[in-house]
């Protein structure tokens, strides 16, 4: 029996695959609201392709198909950022009087959507200690309770939760689940093959990989459920740009290289970080002894290169001080780009009914490509420069 390809080959090889003529390796950049037929009795013949621009040309085809083979899915429906994928699987599965448990740890403008936009429309929410085990989140599922939402490794404080364990437990009670699985990329973790119901990314990060492309991909197994998320992102108009598609795609064919090289970099830098004097905790699920390692040790076969990492008291001015003195360490929001970033708590926690107390202040560390020596040697020159503030 040969053996069947793995996904670093299948990204690569369903550029290459063979029998569809000459043609470039990557699908044509095509831009088109119109669509034309060459006779009238082949306008409405599904099986000559789209009618209209808005359902996709052959780069966002070629992306979704792409994606749903990542993250063994049987549709991924593109979204127009990461927060849009969040927000779909909300609009289209839920009704007024259902109700959404989810992690306090929730990205906040995923957060934002619940409390704002959906609690404006019927749907309620309440949030559970990112800490807690599987079976004590589901032992909040209330009689209204539809959904359970959860990113694992969380928002800033990278708490791991048991997906599988949760989510048998969810489906058992007639929950849905759906993981935000940007950390992962769909590639260090597949959600589906746990029992998660939905599987959420913001390509954005890693997929996209270079900074330069906003857009968010939901993938689902349950054919019934693919069909209510097709619906809803036709019934609004949601598109995506065959342009953004296109690069989504080209980092696509390098994401397991890059996000294996994040994670090694990331590491390292990890290790060092834990063992300076002016750091009490660093949160990263793939170093022993941080919160979820176990987890991740379990379910995962890769990391990204963001995490947490907590200082042993700073006041403000000491934690603006030491991101200022960094060189090779923008500060920025987003993650997942060729570059390391940092970024100083960002409001987020406040948002939060039980934040955790912290010994000081929470940066947010991503670690980009660049050699991480050169990381480290940043850091350990802006942490001697600002000793005294
Ligand atoms: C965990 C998580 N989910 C979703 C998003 C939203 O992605 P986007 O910026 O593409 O809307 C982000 C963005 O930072 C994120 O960190």
């Amino acid at each position: 029996m040969t053996r069947p390809p793995g996904s670093r080959t299948r990204l690569i090889a369903s550029a290459t695959a063979r029998g569809r003529g000459r043609r470039t390796v990557n699908p044509p950049l095509e831009r088109g609201s119109t669509l034309l037929s060459d006779r009238a009795e082949d306008m409405r013949d599904d099986n000559l392709g789209p009618v209209y621009g808005l359902e996709g040309l052959a780069p966002q085809r070629a992306l979704a198909a792409a994606l749903a083979d990542l993250e063994g899915a049987h549709r991924t429906v593109l979204a127009p950022s990461g927060l849009a994928a969040v927000a779909l699987p909300l609009l289209a599965l839920l009704r007024p009087g259902d109700e959404v448990l989810a992690t306090d740890a929730l990205y906040g403008p995923s957060r934002r959507f619940l409390t704002r936009f959906m609690a404006a429309r019927g749907v309620t929410s309440r949030f559970h200690d990112p800490g807690l085990k599987a079976a004590a989140i589901a032992g909040l599922f209330g009689p209204e309770t539809r959904l359970v939402l959860v990113e694992s490794p969380a928002s800033l404080t990278f708490e791991m939760v048991d997906v599988p364990e949760l989510a048998a437990l969810a489906r058992a009670r007639g929950v849905l689940s759906a993981i935000d699985n940007t950390w992962a990329a769909g590639l260090a973790f597949r959600p589906l093959d746990h029992g998660a119901d939905v599987s959420v990314q913001a390509v954005t990060k890693y997929v996209a990989g270079h900074s330069d492309v906003l857009m968010g991909a939901v993938s689902v197994r349950d054919p019934a459920l693919a069909r209510t998320l097709d619906h809803a992102v036709e019934d609004l108009g949601w598109h995506v740009s065959p342009d953004d598609a296109w690069l989504a795609l080209r980092g696509l064919r390098t994401l397991p290289i890059r996000m294996a090289a994040h994670a090694a970099s990331a590491l390292v830098v990890a290790a060092w970080l834990a063992g300076r004097p002016e750091v009490s905790e660093v949160r990263y699920p793939p170093l022993p002894g941080s919160p979820g390692h176990a987890l991740w040790r379990r379910d995962y076969s890769g990391a990204a290169g963001l995490m947490g990492v907590v200082t042993q008291g700073w006041s403000e001015a000491r934690a603006h001080a030491f991101l200022n003195r960094l060189n090779l360490f923008g500060l920025g929001y987003s993650w997942g780009g060729f570059e390391s970033l940092i970024t100083h708590e960002t409001g987020q926690m406040a948002l939060r009914q039980s934040p955790p107390a912290l010994p000081g202040t929470l940066l947010r560390l991503h670690v980009g490509l660049e050699d991480p020596a050169d990381l480290i040697a940043d850091l350990d020159q802006a942490f001697s420069a600002t000793a005294d503030v």
